[in-house]
């Protein structure tokens, strides 16, 4: 393909920003359009980001008419259904940002309809592009044995969203949705996604909902934090837990548990914000028994100097352009979001809960 990548950007807020600086660099791409909902917000985003070339429009149907390649959905989660799905009716590559959807019954259409089209759905997933990701995934399939079980999920001390992000209707779920679907992802991947069996979950919301620690607590209607037990085919058993505010450090580290090794991971970030996975790996520690001996090995981190952000939607580009398959499959990332609406029917229910994820 030798004619520039023609892209539209759907929705114009915090992180359609980075995504339109991500193309900007990039020289076989065009932005040619943005929408967002709100009328004269796109034109807005078009001058500041100084994309003279866009057409901006307030209803991404108009925008779809284009003749595009593909498509950035960075709208809040609730409309990443209706966008992704009409995007890719009109014949357009999506690449949608996380969380996939707000149910798991919108992320099944969504996948149905990637396949019903041809078209690739990917989703915006950016630590994955980390290398460090890849050596973990390499250490625990070929250094653990069986893995039987694994405690991830991670925890911010004061790490309090506002406005679309706290709302039922427009997010879907807090925390959860939030930061808890990247250290599935991390988790699930390592084991080339497992399928879901039963959850069983808890899910409070004792800070967003108390103006002492929350400037919206009238209008909190999302959990702030979440455990889980997941049991895994396989034989594997996933402890979950996650949370945008508390009064501890940490929930602890990252751990896989195999019949020969075990892998301890801790994340990078410092400070309230920090604690999760989407701020890199700090550290990786390998241990097993050699010869009836204790070894416990420290595996250097690797310093790097990617952008991950800009890989993910480099990637993206690239799998349009040679015809790949899309880079984050939304059927990896549907068993992400299975676990998560597992999570809230269990805790709604206070016992555990099935969970199926559908074949499509
Ligand atoms: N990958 C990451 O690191 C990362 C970081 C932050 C946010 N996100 C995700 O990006 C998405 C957007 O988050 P944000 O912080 O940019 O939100 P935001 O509220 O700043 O921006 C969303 C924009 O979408 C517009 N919009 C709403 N409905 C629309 C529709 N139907 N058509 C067109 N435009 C519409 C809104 O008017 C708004 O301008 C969320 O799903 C969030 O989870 C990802």
């Amino acid at each position: 393909m030798d004619s520039k990548i023609r892209i539209g950007i759907i929705g114009s807020g915090g992180i359609a920003a980075a995504h339109a600086r991500a193309y900007k660099e990039m020289p076989d791409v065009e932005i040619v359009a943005v929408a967002d909902i709100i009328p004269g917000k796109a034109d807005e985003f078009i001058q500041k980001l100084g994309l003279d070339q866009a057409a901006g429009f307030d209803d991404h149907n108009a925008l779809l008419q284009l003749e595009l390649d593909g498509v950035s959905v960075c709208t809040p989660n609730v409309a990443h259904h209706r966008t992704s799905i009409d995007a890719l009716r009109a014949g357009k590559h999506v690449l949608v940002e996380k969380p996939l959807a707000v149910t798991l019954e919108q992320g099944v259409e969504m996948v149905q309809t990637a396949k019903q089209t041809g078209k690739m759905l990917t989703v915006g997933f950016q630590p994955r592009y980390d290398p460090n990701m890849k050596t973990v995934k390499d250490i625990v399939q070929t250094q653990l044995g069986d893995v039987y079980y694994i405690q991830t999920g991670g925890g911010r001390r004061r790490g309090m969203p506002q406005g679309t992000f706290i709302n039922k209707e427009l997010a879907g779920a807090g925390a959860l949705a939030d930061i808890g679907c990247y250290s599935l992802d991390l988790a699930l991947n390592a084991l080339d996604y497992p399928k879901p069996l039963t959850v069983s979950a808890f899910a409070s919301n004792h800070f967003g909902t108390n103006p002492k620690y929350h400037p919206q607590a009238d209008a909190f209607q999302v959990e702030d934090f979440g455990v889980a037990l997941v049991r895994l085919e396989g034989d594997r058993v996933l402890n979950f837990k996650i949370s945008w505010a508390m009064h501890m450090d940490s929930l602890g580290p990252t751990l896989f548990l195999g019949k020969d090794a075990g892998l301890k991971l801790t994340p990078a970030g410092k400070g309230p914000w920090s604690g999760v996975w989407d701020g890199g790996i700090g550290t990786i520690g390998l241990f097993h028994d050699i010869n009836g001996q204790h070894v416990d090995t420290s595996i250097p981190v690797q310093s790097h100097s990617l952008n991950i952000f800009y890989e993910k939607v480099r990637d993206f580009v690239v799998a349009i352009k040679e015809d790949r398959p899309a880079p984050i499959p939304a059927e990896q990332i549907l068993i992400n979001q299975a676990i998560i609406d597992g999570i809230l029917r269990s805790a709604d229910l206070g016992r555990e809960v099935d969970v199926n994820v559908p074949n499509v």
